[in-house]
Formats: C-alpha cells, sequence, structure tokens
C-alpha cells in the first residue's frame, strides 16, 4: 500500500488509476481508525478496484473551543490496520495523509457551504463545523477523483450535509452510508471514545439506552415526539446522574426537518455531555 502526503503526488496517482480504466472507493477519516472505520473500508473494497483512505485531522472543523492538539492520533496503527482489513486489495490500495499547510495555504479563503441543512442539530451547536468538513471533503474529491465515497451513519447529519454537497456540485460520485458500528453493550463506535475515562466509558451507554427506548415506544404504537424525548431524558438521567442533554431531536431522515409526530422515516438525533465528553448518536425510529 502507497502512504502519499502530496497532493501534487496524490492527483498523479489518482489520474493513473483513472487512465487504467480501474476505478476508486473513498473512505475519508481523521484516523485513530476503529472498527467503524474498518467497515467502511470494507464496503469501499466491495465496491471500486482501488481503495483510497484518507487520513486528516481537518482544523476547519474544530471550533474554537474544541481541542484540536487533543485529537487522538496514531499514524502507524491507522496505516497496520487498513493494510489488514484490505488484505489482497492492499497491493493497490492507497493512504492519503495530506500536510495541514497544503490543504489549508496561508491565503486560503474559499470555502464549500451547504446553507439549509447545516442550520440545525450539530450546526446549531457547532456554527463553522459543517464549512470545515464540506470544503476538506471536497477538496479531497477534487483531489482523488472517487467513483464512489464512503461514510458512516454514526455522523448522520453529516452524510446528510455531504449527499447534498455531492448532488449540488454535480460530482460523478456514488455515495454510499454505512450502518453505526456498535460496542457489545450499544455505544456507537468513535474516535472520540478515546476521551472516555472507566465512569464515563460506563455511563455513556445512556444514549443507546434512549435511542433504544424510543424505539420500543415507537414499536408500541407511540407517535409523540415530545411523550417519547422525556421519556429518553428519564432514562439518560436514570443511566448517567452527571449527563447533560444538549439537544434530542426528531427530523425527517433526508431534510432534517423537524417533526412532531413520528411518521415512516423519522429519525432521533441526539447529543449529551457525559461529564464533560460530548457525545453524538442517532437511530432510524420507524
Ligand atoms: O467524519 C470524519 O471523520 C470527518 O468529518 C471527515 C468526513 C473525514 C472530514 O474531515
Amino acid at each position: 500500500m502507497q502512504t502519499i502526503r502530496s497532493i501534487k503526488k496524490m492527483q498523479a496517482v489518482a489520474r493513473e488509476i483513472v487512465a487504467k480504466g480501474k476505478t476508486i472507493a473513498l473512505v475519508p477519516t481523521m484516523g485513530y481508525l476503529h472498527e467503524g472505520h474498518l467497515s467502511l473500508i470494507r464496503r469501499a473494497k466491495k465496491t471500486a478496484d482501488v481503495v483510497i483512505t484518507t487520513i486528516f485531522v481537518n482544523p476547519a472543523q474544530f471550533g474554537p473551543r474544541e481541542d484540536i492538539k487533543r485529537y487522538p492520533r496514531d499514524e502507524k496503527g491507522d496505516i497496520k490496520k487498513i493494510t489488514e482489513v484490505l488484505g489482497k486489495a492492499a497491493a493497490d490500495a492507497v493512504v492519503f495523509i495530506p500536510r495541514g499547510e497544503d490543504i489549508y495555504a496561508d491565503d486560503f479563503q474559499s470555502w464549500v457551504t451547504v446553507e439549509k441543512l447545516t442550520k440545525t442539530l450539530e450546526g446549531a451547536k457547532r456554527p463553522t463545523h459543517f464549512r470545515g468538513v464540506t470544503t476538506v471533503v471536497a477538496k479531497l474529491f477534487n483531489i482523488t477523483r472517487p467513483d464512489a465515497v464512503v461514510f458512516g451513519m454514526k455522523d448522520f447529519q453529516q452524510a446528510v450535509v455531504l449527499r447534498q454537497m455531492t448532488r449540488d456540485l454535480g460530482y460523478p460520485i456514488k455515495f454510499i452510508v454505512a450502518s453505526t458500528v456498535r460496542e457489545k453493550d450499544g455505544l456507537a463506535m468513535s474516535s472520540r471514545n478515546a476521551y472516555l475515562g472507566d465512569i464515563e466509558r460506563w455511563e455513556a451507554v445512556c444514549l443507546y439506552y434512549a435511542l433504544s427506548t424510543a424505539k420500543e415506544m415507537v414499536k408500541a404504537g407511540v407517535t409523540d415526539t415530545k411523550v417519547i424525548g422525556s421519556e429518553m431524558r428519564a432514562v439518560i438521567k436514570a443511566t448517567c446522574r452527571m449527563a447533560k442533554v444538549d439537544y434530542i431531536a426528531f427530523t425527517e431522515f433526508d431534510t432534517l426537518k423537524p417533526v412532531k409526530t413520528i411518521s415512516k422515516g423519522t429519525s432521533c438525533s441526539l447529543a449529551v455531555h457525559v461529564r464533560g465528553v460530548r457525545l453524538i448518536d442517532n437511530m432510524k425510529l420507524l
């Protein structure tokens, strides 16, 4: 597997792959890979001839009070994991690890913004976050020229926003969203789980308990999101006394429009601070 750090080299290699008539599947990541990322890489492997995984801790998507220096990193371990998961396909694969100063030159000033979908949920709490995500992913699309891209459902709003961007800007890229991979107790896998100490880790399962409660209530015929939301808050409090719910939102799956009554396609997203660590999760309820 080739590790490429230069944008020019990555562009040249992508051109060569395309010239050989091979297809490319892209898996953009910020590294510190876990089983959730590896499931995206497996999916990419099934989708195209060549898998390009990118590792870039994108400064533009961190807010002023979010510490990018604290973000967990393990480049060597990541490369080993990608090689193992790709098996024979690793021979043709590429890991692209661009340098920050190459992605964002000193005079960088061109941003990609998805207008409406980014005003709600995470976007309402982290106003500059999605602009950073869409800009870097557009750059990665331009550099690697993928036929397909794979994102995880764990970052539900991110997937919806990036799918919109892909459509709006006319990228000829198959957009794949793979299911969330969970730990045995239900906690959604995330690189940010590395911030959790033992007690927090145990309590972090409150998000999954709350979502599962919502799903069970919907199965039992409850459709009022107010009723479901307050039960979810009770479950969170019972599991984690210290938890602070940032939001619990019920939205249409594709448009992220809020709904009062559950119907086909309603999704529930939530963000909770577990002893200072902010976690997000989501589930389609019907
Ligand atoms: O999901 C992530 O890890 C990041 O937001 C992404 C899509 C790689 C952009 O930096």
